[in-house]
């Protein structure tokens, strides 16, 4: 069994480093199907696609090559060229029989104000994605558990009168929905995302929006290819990025990072009985030295092994923003104490860490 070690470089195959960044998995007939950015040398902008690799044992990686290439001609298509491309996660639908594809979507020459989600579709989870489109999310919805006592809070709310950012009455603005009203129109804001099936087989688009102030969970259609429109926030001002979830014995637990670019800051947690809420904030999950900077990383994706019991795996990037494609990853085993996840460094660990603790 060979060994994972975080922080070092990973060869695929062709013995290459896997470049597969704010990368998602996908576990379908036995196989890994590990979704991440292309990166390349110079720059974060998407020049090449979305690439999958495949595994049978999470340590041997095929590169299964560029699953959605960014459009080289048409200058009218989302995803030109040059266009930013982020946190892709891919889920099968079992009703349709087709892989769904959400990321994060900016507009070439727009840096990071478009905030839109974009979807993408396949027969088979090694692609081809055919390209739907984007959206910002949730238009004209406001969240579904709104007080009526909220909506008349809400309702008073004037962008006007908060010119300034960060002031103590601004954040309480912000919490209250400041906004969500702004964008109510034309959908919310949708940065770093991730998508979850629960056990129901219903999706759900979790996404920092609000300017990145506020998580929202929004619930997906049948098809996988839409928003019902029925969404709540989570930790309003909060000011989380890098949502990953997983679920233990009924209990959904959510890792994030705080804002601050490509450098590493200290992860945050919560956990909820149910995906609307409501959600408790716990101490940062991760202990031991580095840990008030997630270890150098920032959370991407939360696997849980099938096969093994309460086998969960943190998968975190190592940010190289002046060199996009060097970016390593971090995936660390989950410990569970007294029920609650605590996420520990180790330099090399096999997966049957997860056997020991059976
Ligand atoms: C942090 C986010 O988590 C990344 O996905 C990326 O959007 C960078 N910010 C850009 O600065």
């Amino acid at each position: 069994m060979k060994p994972i070690k975080s922080g070092e470089l990973w060869l695929d195959d062709k013995g290459v480093h896997v470049n597969a960044h704010g990368g998602g998995m996908l576990v379908y007939d036995d196989t890994y199907y590990w979704y991440g950015e292309n990166k390349c040398d110079s720059t974060s902008a998407a020049m090449v696609g979305i690439m999958c690799y495949s595994s049978r044992n999470l340590t041997d990686w095929k590169n299964e090559g560029v699953v959605l290439p960014v459009e080289m001609n048409d200058t009218t298509s989302d995803i030109i060229q040059g266009c930013i491309m982020e946190r892709p996660k891919v889920i099968y639908n079992e009703k349709t029989k087709k892989f769904v594809m959400w990321f994060h979507l900016e507009l070439k020459g727009k840096g990071y104000s478009a905030a839109r989600s974009a979807c993408a579709v396949s027969d088979s989870p090694v692609g081809p994605f055919q390209y739907i489109g984007s959206l910002r999310p949730n238009a004209g919805k406001l969240p579904f558990d709104m007080t009526e006592e909220q909506k008349a809070v809400f309702d008073t709310l004037n962008l006007e009168n908060f010119k300034e950012w960060w002031t103590p009455e601004w954040r309480e603005a912000i919490a209250k929905g400041l906004f969500v009203k702004r964008d109510l129109e034309g959908g919310q804001m949708a940065r770093d995302m991730q998508l979850f099936v629960d056990d129901d087989g219903k999706a759900y688009h979790i996404f920092s929006s609000e300017d990145n102030l506020t998580l929202h969970v929004a619930e997906l259609s049948d098809d996988y290819l839409s928003h019902t429109g029925k969404y709540a926030r989570i930790a309003p001002c909060g000011h989380n990025e890098a949502p990953a979830i997983f679920k233990k014995d009924g209990t959904y637990w959510l890792i994030t990072s705080g804002c601050t670019g490509w450098d590493p800051n200290e992860a945050r947690m919560f956990s909820a009985p149910s995906i609307w809420g409501p959600w408790t904030q716990h101490p940062n999950p991760c202990v031991g030295p580095k840990s008030e900077i997630t270890f150098g990383g920032q959370s991407t994706y939360v696997l849980n092994i099938p096969g093994k019991k309460d086998a969960y795996m943190f998968m975190a990037d190592i940010w190289r923003p002046k060199h996009p494609s060097d970016a390593r990853y971090i995936w660390l085993p989950v410990q569970f104490k007294e029920g609650t996840p605590v996420i520990e460094w180790m330099d090399s660990w096999t997966l049957d860490y997860f056997d020991k603790q059976e």
